[in-house]
C-alpha cells in the first residue's frame, strides 16, 4: 500500500487544473448499456473507481479499453446483451456500480447486482433506487445478497415517482430511475429529484442518445419514454468537487493558486462560504466564459474569520468538501460549527486531524472547530475519500512532516494528485509503506 509523505509550511504557487467529474463519469459510463451502439466520452478521470467500472462493463458484455486516457476518448460498446450480473467483488469496492441497475433492467429486462455494503461514511442504503424502479413496474427480490430486479412483460411503465428520502434526494437513485425510465412505455415524472450537476451531465448525455429528458437540474424531472437508444459522444463536465479541493489549497496559509477548468457555476455554495471566511476567488481576464470551465484565482485576505457550515443537497454546500473544509477551518482563529447533514457519521477525518493539533469538538452530526496557530505534522491514517484529501490539505499547511497512510482512498477519485501537487511548490512524496521505516519517516 503507498502513503504520502508530505513535509508542510511550503509556499505554494501556481496553476492546477481539475479534471472530468468522477461522479459524473460513472452513471454517464453506465448510460451505454442502454443501447447497442458505442458511447464516446471525453475526460473520463483515470482512476481506481473508473477503471473498476470499465472492468464491471466488460463483464456486462461491452467492448471497453483497458483504462481512460485523458488524451483519448473512452470508447464503451455494449455488444453483448446478455450477462446481467455485477459480482460483490466488484461492487464492494465501488458502491457507484449500482448505477447500473436501472440501464440494465431497462435494456436487457433483469439485472442481478450485489448489494452494496455500508462504508466509512455511514449506512448508505438503496430503498430509494428500488422503490423508483419498483415504481416503474420492476419485481425486484433480495437473493444471497444480491438485488435482483425483473422488468414486467413487455417492458418498464412510466409512472409518478417522488425520491425524497430522510436526507434529501438521492443523486444515484435519481440517475438509475432517470436512465431506467429512458426505455420505459408513457411518461416518467421523478418528483424530488437530485440537482446536482451531475444529473444535468447524465440528462444531457442521455438526450444526445436520443432521450426525451426534461427539467433535469430542478427537483422535477420529466421523462418521455422512447424505443430505442443510440450513440453519440459526449464531454464530461470537470470534477466540482477536485475543483472544491483545489479552491481549499488556494485559501491555505501562503498559497497563491490559480484553479483551470473550474465548475465555478456549480460551486456557488463554495464560494460563499469561501468569501465569508475572507478568501477572494476571481475570474482570471482570460478565463473562459463557460463558467462551467472557468479559470479562477484564489487569494487569502489578511485576516480570516470563522464561519458556519452546513452540507445540504446541490445546490448547497456538498458533502464531499466538508472534511477539506474542516481542515481549512482548523487553523482559521475563533470557532466555527460544520453541521454535516447528508451523511450525518461522516467525521471519521476529525480523530486524524486532532492528532496534528487541530482542536475540534464533535457531537452528533455537529463539531466545533476552534482554530489554533498552526497545526503539526503527524503519522496519520486516510479512512475514505474526501477524508484523505482533507489530511493532503492539513499535511501541506502543518508544519514539520506528514505520513499519511491508505492513500489508495484518494486515488478513487484525485488522479496522481501528488505529481500535480509538486509544481506548485508541496513537498509530497508517494512511497510504499513497506518503506517507511528504511527512509527514517516512521
Ligand atoms: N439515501 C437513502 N436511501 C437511498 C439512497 C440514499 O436513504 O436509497 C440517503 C443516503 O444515506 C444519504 C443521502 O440519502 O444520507 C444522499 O445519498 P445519495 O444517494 O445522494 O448518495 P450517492 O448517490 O450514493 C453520491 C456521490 C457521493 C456523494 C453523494 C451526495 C457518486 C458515485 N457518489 O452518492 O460521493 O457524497 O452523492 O452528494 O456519485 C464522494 O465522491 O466522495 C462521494 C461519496
Amino acid at each position: 500500500m503507498d502513503a504520502f509523505v508530505i513535509e508542510g509550511a511550503a509556499p505554494l504557487t501556481g496553476s492546477i487544473k481539475a479534471n472530468g467529474s468522477k461522479n459524473a463519469a460513472l452513471p454517464l459510463m453506465a448510460a451505454a448499456l442502454l443501447m447497442d451502439e458505442p458511447l464516446v466520452l471525453s475526460d473520463v478521470p483515470d482512476l481506481a473507481d473508473t477503471r473498476n467500472m470499465l472492468h464491471l462493463l466488460a463483464e456486462l458484455g461491452c467492448d471497453v479499453p483497458q483504462r481512460p486516457s485523458c488524451d483519448e476518448p473512452t470508447t464503451i460498446h455494449a455488444a453483448d446483451a446478455s450477462p446481467c450480473t455485477a459480482r460483490y467483488d466488484i461492487v464492494r469496492t465501488m458502491r457507484g456500480s449500482i448505477c447500473t441497475l436501472g440501464p440494465l433492467l431497462a435494456r436487457r429486462g433483469h439485472a442481478r447486482i450485489a448489494m452494496p455494503g455500508g462504508c466509512a461514511i455511514g449506512d448508505r442504503p438503496v430503498d430509494l433506487h428500488l422503490r423508483g424502479l419498483q415504481a416503474l413496474g420492476a419485481e425486484i427480490e433480495l437473493d444471497s445478497g444480491d438485488i435482483v430486479a425483473t422488468a414486467p412483460t413487455g417492458g418498464l411503465r412510466g409512472a409518478s415517482i417522488f425520491l425524497g428520502g430522510a436526507f434529501g434526494p438521492t443523486v444515484l437513485g435519481t440517475a438509475n430511475v432517470m436512465s431506467a425510465a429512458t426505455l420505459a412505455q408513457g411518461e416518467t415524472i421523478i418528483e424530488s429529484a437530485a440537482c446536482e450537476p451531475e444529473i444535468t451531465d447524465l440528462a444531457k448525455l442521455l438526450n444526445a442518445m436520443g432521450a426525451q429528458i426534461s427539467g433535469a437540474g430542478s427537483p422535477r424531472i420529466t421523462i418521455r419514454g422512447v424505443r430505442e437508444l443510440s450513440g453519440t459522444s459526449h464531454r464530461i463536465i470537470p470534477d466540482r468537487i477536485e475543483a472544491g479541493t483545489f479552491l481549499m489549497l488556494g485559501a491555505l496559509d501562503g498559497a497563491d493558486i490559480t484553479v483551470e477548468n473550474c465548475p465555478i457555476d456549480a460551486l456557488m455554495a463554495v464560494c460563499d462560504r469561501l468569501e465569508r471566511i475572507g478568501i477572494d476567488i476571481a475570474l482570471t481576464p482570460d478565463s473562459p466564459t463557460d463558467l462551467m470551465r472557468a479559470t479562477v484565482t484564489v487569494s487569502r485576505r489578511d485576516s480570516l474569520q470563522a464561519t458556519r457550515l452546513t452540507t445540504q443537497p446541490h445546490p448547497g454546500f456538498p458533502t464531499d468538501l466538508q472534511a477539506q473544509a474542516m481542515a481549512l477551518l482548523c487553523t482559521v482563529r475563533g470557532h466555527s460549527i460544520i453541521t454535516e447533514r447528508i451523511f450525518p457519521e461522516r467525521f471519521l477525518h476529525v480523530p486524524e486531524l486532532s492528532r496534528m493539533g487541530a482542536q475540534i469538538f464533535r457531537q452528533g452530526p455537529t463539531a466545533v472547530v476552534s482554530g489554533v496557530d498552526h497545526l503539526v505534522g503527524a503519522p496519520v491514517m486516510a479512512s475514505d475519500l474526501r477524508a484523505s484529501a482533507s489530511l493532503v490539505l492539513a499535511g501541506l499547511a502543518a508544519q514539520g512532516q506528514t505520513i499519511i497512510r491508505r492513500v489508495y482512498h484518494l486515488d478513487r477519485g484525485y488522479a496522481s494528485l501528488e505529481d500535480r501537487l509538486v509544481p506548485l511548490g508541496a513537498q509530497i512524496q508517494r512511497v510504499d509503506e513497506k518503506d517507511l521505516a528504511p527512509i527514517g519517516v516512521c
